[in-house]
């Protein structure tokens, strides 16, 4: 068993503890060589904005070689920079120009699956069955008389079944249909076999060569699925979902993945201070997912609670209630998040009508060529209502580019244009998630928005009314409500509590922090009442309309002292 070295007692050691993380798609954010795709040069680039946005870090998704089969999270060298996205030497000028700005750098680790245009992939294509090349990933025998059939039921995420036979290149078959290899996600995905002693050294080589390079962080991709039951034979599993919370499950969220972390946990400890990471974890129990944050382990977990909940007081008010006390107990800070490259961005999942499920959302505008009824003004009111609520709480926020200038999802994106793989292993009938991964939009009147060359997604019209340069020291903006929100949130975070407080009417939702920052949210459609001993006069931020006697409908506030 591992014994957890001493936690360090470097000033910044806890900087992630309440930190402003600003999710960077690279392929979609600037682009400084104008070939259509977002590059690193293009985040230098940017430093201003992010740093004038009052971010205390950027977490980048990956930017690793790749042929992008799923959008960069199929990797081909985990220690190198795609040619089209720039080289290690931009990496280290993005770094050096972030932290001279303040802001501190996260990457992406893809440690469930290689692409399979990784080397250690070709290798155990190119080897036969049984061989030491082919034991890094998970490759059987098929069932079936002839092993024509997958050796187990399991469904990938994107559509389609988890294996693959592969044509044989050498033994006795070659030449012939042979094994077959899981992938949870893409064909182009082959899931690594974490029993393999040489895939976990690999991954201690990644997490040291990034961290040498100066990261301050790691973001974990599928973190609760690296330890699988493969014990034969298979056992079914039709649906991916983990129904059950005592990691038996043969897929996710087994009690061995922790061992994992726990070694990782010790090279994140050979820096002072020690390097932060979040674990992107779908596991729905919240004590179980915090056990990734551990501080034996990765110090924070992705929390999609409120992500997955409908705009309401008492749902978000639990949620928050409960994340904090769970995480306060596992030793971890709890961390936020309404939107990111997965989902749909959190303006148009609420514009929608009310009663419709995430489900229904999220079938709606993805479908192929359904226009949902959406009501956009009352979307953007409510999402900037709940990302007031959110900032105020302790523990971490996670923002993802965009939705500080009020995007919404580009539902309508022409067909020929998707890439995600969902769209093709669904036959077309899933548009999946690039319409929130459409390039962002920097100038109003200029050729691609000012996003630097033509774009690798289309970019819609309305795009022009939510440019950065129109919100630029525009009162009332989005983009200034962000600016003013993450400004004011520095003070509210003195100590990592709240408490809270009775509220005078069932839509509205009421903390404060322990140095008397308060936070009031309406989330009902009318205005509402103001809690007795509420001076409105405080009023430093609202998300809407200025607090006149009442607190307006859809609406947080926050008061200062
Ligand atoms: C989660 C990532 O956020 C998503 O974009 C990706 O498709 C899967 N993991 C597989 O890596």
């Amino acid at each position: 068993m591992t014994i957890p070295p001493a936690p360090s007692t470097h000033p910044d050691a806890g900087w992630w503890r309440q930190a402003a993380v600003y999710q960077i798609y690279p392929r979609s954010f600037s682009d400084a060589n104008g070939d259509g795709m977002g590059d690193l040069p293009g985040v230098t680039a940017r430093m201003g904005y992010l740093a004038a946005l009052g971010i205390d870090a950027v977490w980048l998704s990956p930017f690793y070689p790749s042929a992008l089969a799923d959008g960069g999270y199929d990797v081909d060298d985990y220690r190198n920079v795609d040619p089209r996205l720039g080289t290690l030497a931009d990496f280290d000028a993005m770094v050096a120009a972030a932290h001279d700005a303040g802001i501190r750098v996260i990457v992406d680790v893809v440690p469930n699956h290689s692409s399979n245009r990784h080397e250690w992939f070709k290798a155990a294509l190119a080897s036969a069955p049984g061989s030491p090349e082919r034991a890094r990933y998970h490759f059987l025998d098929g069932l079936g008389r002839h092993g024509e059939l997958p050796p187990s039921d399991w469904p990938s995420h994107f559509g389609g079944a988890a294996w693959t036979r592969v044509v044989e290149q050498a033994g006795p078959n070659a030449g012939r249909p042979g094994q077959w290899y899981l992938h949870l996600f893409a064909t182009e995905q082959p899931d690594f076999n974490w029993d393999h002693p040489e895939v976990r050294e690999d991954f201690h080589t990644t997490l040291r060569f990034w961290a040498d390079r100066g990261v301050d962080g790691f973001r974990v991709d599928v973190a609760h699925g690296l330890a699988k039951d493969m014990t034969l034979p298979l056992r079914s599993k039709k649906v991916l979902d983990i129904l059950v919370d005592d990691g038996s499950d043969p897929l996710f969220d087994r009690d061995e993945v922790h061992e994992i972390f726990a070694g990782w946990r010790d090279v994140l400890n050979e820096y002072d201070p020690p390097k932060a990471a979040v674990a992107e974890a779908w596991v729905p129990f919240t004590s179980r997912r915090l056990k990734y944050a551990r501080p034996t382990e990765l110090g924070q977990a992705f929390n999609f609670d409120l992500l997955q909940a409908p705009f309401d007081a008492a749902g978000f008010r639990a949620i928050a209630e409960k994340c904090l006390v769970e995480a306060e107990a596992s030793g971890a800070s709890s961390t936020w998040v309404f939107s990111n490259h997965d989902v749909v961005r959190h303006a148009s999942r609420y514009s929608l009508p009310d009663g419709s499920t995430l489900e229904d959302l999220a079938a709606w505008l993805l479908a192929g060529g359904a226009t949902p009824p959406t009501d956009r003004e009352r979307g953007l009111r409510r999402a900037r209502a709940a990302t007031l609520f959110m900032l105020g709480l302790p523990g971490s926020a996670y923002l993802y580019q965009g939705e500080e200038l009020g995007l919404f999802e580009v539902a309508d994106l022409p067909e020929a244009s998707l890439q995600d793989p969902t769209w093709f292993r669904t036959q077309h009938s899933v548009k999946g998630r690039d319409g929130c991964r459409v390039p962002l939009p920097w100038l109003s009147d200029a050729a691609d928005f000012g996003f630097g060359g033509s774009p690798w997604l289309p970019q819609p019209d309305w795009f022009a009314g939510h440019a950065a340069d129109v919100q630029d020291g525009v009162e009332g903006s989005t983009l200034e409500m962000y600016r003013a929100a993450l400004g004011w949130r520095r003070k509210l975070q003195a100590e990592e509590s709240l408490q809270w407080l009775d509220a005078a009417a069932p839509a509205v939702v009421h903390y404060r922090r322990p140095n008397g920052w308060e936070v009031l949210s309406n989330f009902g459609g009318a205005p509402a009442m103001v809690p007795s001993g509420v001076d409105l006069s405080k009023v430093v931020l609202s998300s809407g309309e200025p607090a006149r006697g009442a607190i307006p409908g859809e609406t947080t506030l926050w008061l200062a002292p």
